[in-house]
C-alpha cells in the first residue's frame, strides 16, 4: 500500500472543485446593515473611528437608503441620536422621535426594506445607561433599576412598531425584557412583529467606537451589572433559554469575533435563528489595519464574515455589509 491513500488535496485542485465542496456560502441575504440617524440638516458626517460609516440627517438619509437597496441588502438596523436626552429617555418613545421619524420616512421610500429597530434607552438617557437609574436613599449608590426600565422599553418598542419597524431588537439586557415587550406589542396589535433579542450581550470593550457614534457612553460606572461577563459561557445558555421561554423569535450573540464559541453553542442548543453582531471595534480594527496597508481588507472581511456564518450565524449585523455586498457580486 502506497502512502498516502487519503489525499485531502484531491478536492482542492481547482476553483470549481473547491466551490462544489464548499460548506458555507455567504450571501447578501445574511446581512443587516446598521445606520445612524441624527438631527439637523444636510448632515453626512463620518464617524472618525469607523471610516465609511456616517451620521445622516433625515434629508440625507434617502440617498443612503437607495444605495442599500441597490446593493441587494434586505435589512437595516436603525440607531438614533436624538436632539434631547433626559433621565427617563423621553425621546426614545416620542411619537416624533428620531428613530420613529426615520422609520416612517424609510418605509415610504423603500417599503420592502426590513427595518430592525434597536430598542434601548442609552442613546436617550442623559446618564447614558440602558435603563432608569435609581439612587439608594441611604447610601446614595446608583443602580440601573430593572422593572421600572421595562415599562419604558415597552413604550419604546410599541412606538417603533407604530412607526413601521418590522423587527424589534431589544439590546438593553434587563431581565424579562422579551416577555414584557412581547406582551406590550401583542396588546397594541403588533402580534406579528418579531422580537430579535440581544440575548447574549457581553460587557465588552468592543463597543467603544459605537458609543462615540451613538453618544451613548455611560456618564458614570459601566454596564457590568446588566451585560454579561466575557468570561462566562454556560450563563449564555441561561440568558438564551429565558428569552426563548419569553417568546423571542431570534437570538443574538454580541460581540461576534471573540464569542464564536457562544454562537456555536446557541446554534446547537436552540432551533431559533441565531444572529451575530459584528460590532463597531471589530470593524474599526479591520479598517485601521487596512488603511495602513497591513491586511487585504476585502479578503479579511469576507473570511471573517464567512467564519461567523460557519460558526452558526444565520444572520450577521455588520458595518461591512455595503462593501461585502459589492464584493460578493465580484465587484
Ligand atoms: C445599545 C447598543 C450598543 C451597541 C448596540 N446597541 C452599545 C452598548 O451596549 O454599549 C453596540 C454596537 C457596536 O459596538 O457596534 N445598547
Ligand atoms: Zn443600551
Amino acid at each position: 500500500m502506497s502512502f498516502p491513500i487519503t489525499r485531502h488535496r484531491r478536492l482542492r485542485r481547482s476553483a470549481a472543485l473547491r466551490s462544489m465542496v464548499r460548506e458555507t456560502q455567504l450571501t447578501v441575504n445574511d446581512f443587516i446593515y446598521p445606520l445612524f440617524v441624527t438631527v439637523g440638516n444636510d448632515v453626512k458626517e463620518e464617524i472618525p473611528s469607523m471610516p465609511g460609516v456616517y451620521h445622516f440627517s433625515m434629508d440625507r438619509l434617502q440617498e443612503e437608503i437607495e444605495k442599500v437597496v441597490a446593493s441587494g441588502i434586505q435589512s437595516i438596523l436603525l440607531f438614533g441620536v436624538p436632539a434631547t436626552k433626559d433621565a427617563v429617555a423621553s425621546s426614545a418613545y416620542d411619537h416624533n422621535g428620531i428613530v420613529q421619524e426615520a422609520t416612517r420616512a424609510i418605509k415610504s421610500w423603500a417599503p420592502q426594506l426590513v427595518i430592525v429597530a434597536d430598542t434601548c434607552l442609552c442613546q436617550f438617557t442623559d446618564h447614558g445607561h440602558c435603563g432608569v437609574v435609581h439612587h439608594d436613599d441611604e447610601t446614595g449608590a446608583a443602580e440601573v433599576d430593572n422593572d421600572s426600565s421595562l415599562a419604558l422599553l415597552v413604550k419604546t418598542a410599541i412606538s417603533q412598531a407604530e412607526a413601521g419597524a418590522d423587527i424589534i431588537a431589544p439590546s438593553n439586557m434587563m431581565d424579562g425584557f422579551v416577555s414584557a415587550i412581547r406582551e406590550g406589542l401583542d396588546e397594541a396589535g403588533f402580534e406579528m412583529v418579531p422580537v430579535m433579542s440581544y440575548s447574549v450581550k457581553y460587557a465588552s470593550a468592543y463597543y467603544g467606537p459605537f458609543r462615540e457614534a451613538a453618544h451613548s457612553t455611560p456618564q458614570f460606572g459601566d454596564r457590568k451589572t446588566y451585560q454579561m461577563d466575557p468570561a462566562n459561557v454556560r450563563e449564555a445558555l441561561r440568558e438564551a433559554e429565558s428569552d426563548v421561554l419569553e417568546g423571542a423569535d431570534m437570538l443574538m450573540v454580541k460581540p461576534a469575533l471573540a464569542y464564536l464559541d457562544v454562537l456555536r453553542m446557541l446554534k446547537e442548543h436552540f432551533d431559533l435563528p441565531v444572529v451575530a453582531y459584528n460590532v463597531s471595534a471589530e470593524y474599526s480594527m479591520v479598517k485601521a489595519a487596512a488603511a495602513n496597508g497591513w491586511i487585504d481588507e476585502r479578503a479579511v472581511v469576507l473570511e471573517t464574515l464567512t467564519g461567523m456564518k460557519r460558526a452558526g450565524a444565520d444572520i450577521i449585523i455588520t458595518y461591512h455589509a455595503l462593501d461585502a455586498a459589492r464584493w460578493l457580486k465580484g465587484e
